[in-house]
């Protein structure tokens, strides 16, 4: 492996409980893969350009077959720039909290400025088809609440069928999520427990890349 793009969904920074279970993960990733280098966007600092009516337009333009010149080629600059770099990576590792069932708005921005037609899919006679191939990705959430398969609540989660879908859509299925749950429901000792249970699932993931 030789670049994992980390992509960050937390304002919280070092009280980010997400980040504490990617610490661990990318620190056991770094020993198994000495030479990988870590790209980090965090979507919180860095700057996703806005979908104005000329980027969207830039879409429609390649859903139609056509090439993007012009305007839209200008406004397309640091669209096709976020996207390259996506491309670049072999793997990712997302760091999302659940924010109202689903993911904060900063991932979905950027969602919607890299699933782009011509470079992330393409819609064939047989259906659409994804174009980022060959890559894996880890997705560390943590929740408030405890939304896993047992739990009354399983149904809320929203966040996890929805990264699926979206990924699987632009050709990702190799897909491993770590959810550390409940983070805010059963008080701070509960979780501290389910944080040292994700990173030692994070640190096998790792392991095991
Ligand atoms: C805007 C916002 C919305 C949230 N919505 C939910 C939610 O729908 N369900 C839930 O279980 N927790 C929710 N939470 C709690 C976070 O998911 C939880 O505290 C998480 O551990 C935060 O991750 P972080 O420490 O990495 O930022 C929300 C938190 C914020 C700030």
């Amino acid at each position: 492996m030789k670049k994992i793009l980390h992509i960050i969904a937390t304002p919280r920074g070092d009280a980010s409980r997400t980040l504490k279970v990617s610490g661990v993960f990318l620190e056991s990733l770094k020993k198994k893969y000495p030479a990988c280098a870590v790209d980090t966007l965090d979507l919180f600092k860095d700057a996703i350009p806005p979908l104005t009516l000329r980027a969207v337009s830039g879409k429609y333009t390649l859903l139609a077959g056509k090439d993007l010149s012009g305007e839209f080629k200008e406004a397309w600059r640091d669209i096709e720039s976020h996207i390259t770099r996506f491309l670049l990576a072999d793997a990712y590792l997302i760091s999302v909290p659940m924010w109202n069932f689903s993911i904060p708005y900063v991932l979905k921005h950027y969602i919607d400025t890299i699933v782009q037609p011509k470079y992330l899919f393409r819609y064939t006679d047989k259906g659409p088809e994804g174009l980022a191939k060959n890559k894996k990705m880890v997705i560390i959430t943590s929740r408030g609440g405890d939304y896993s398969a047992a739990s009354p609540f399983h149904a809320y989660d929203y966040q996890e069928p929805y990264l699926r879908a979206v990924f699987n859509f632009v050709g990702i299925t190799d897909i491993v999520f770590i959810n550390a749950q409940p983070m805010d429901a059963l008080g701070q000792d509960v979780a501290e427990e389910k944080i040292r249970q994700a990173q030692t699932i994070a640190a096998e993931t790792a392991g095991k890349f």
